[in-house]
């Protein structure tokens, strides 16, 4: 016999846009963000908050989408790496992980790019000890940490021509 889940209504704020939905009371931010709006680009890999592959912005604090229940998230507003893009465009910080080779197998990068872009939001110009601790949740199973770092101090440099 299967269980009956309740479910709740929430409304949250994501990428600029208004959504409502029901919700599983135990399902997570990551899980409605991939399965009810289809907004794959957060990865799931570890889910216990370990890799930051699944990092999203909620109410400008960096969460591990894993470890926050969808009905934690109402009212709330959510950045995922798809609402990084400037006009349909990836970011200057996005364009910098391209040009730095920061980007090999690609699965840490949307929670990388999350974490980067508010680190530079709070300190426009940090320095490498600084990107590292901010980037410090975001593992890499590739090893890019050099050029990640460098990709965000060049977007920092840029920003300040
Ligand atoms: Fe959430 Fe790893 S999937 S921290």
């Amino acid at each position: 016999m299967s269980e009956m889940i309740q479910t709740v209504l929430i409304e949250l704020t994501v990428n600029g846009r208004r959504r409502a939905l029901d919700v599983a009371v135990n399902h997570t931010l990551l899980d409605v963000l991939r399965d009810d709006l289809e907004l794959t680009g957060t990865k799931e890999c570890c889910l216990v908050g370990e890799c930051g592959a699944c990092t999203v912005s909620l109410d400008g604090r960096i969460v591990d989408s894993c470890l926050v229940l969808a009905v934690e998230a109402d009212r709330a507003q959510v950045t995922t790496v798809e609402g990084l893009a400037v006009d349909g465009h990836v970011s200057p910080l996005q364009q910098a992980f391209l040009d730095k080779g920061a980007v090999q197998c690609g699965f840490c990068i949307p929670g990388q790019l999350v974490a980067a872009h508010a680190l530079l939001a709070e300190n426009p110009h940090p320095t490498v000890p600084e990107i590292q601790e901010g980037l410090a949740g975001n593992l890499c199973r590739c090893g890019c940490y050099q050029q990640i770092t460098e990709a965000v101090l060049a977007t920092a440099e840029e920003a300040a021509r």
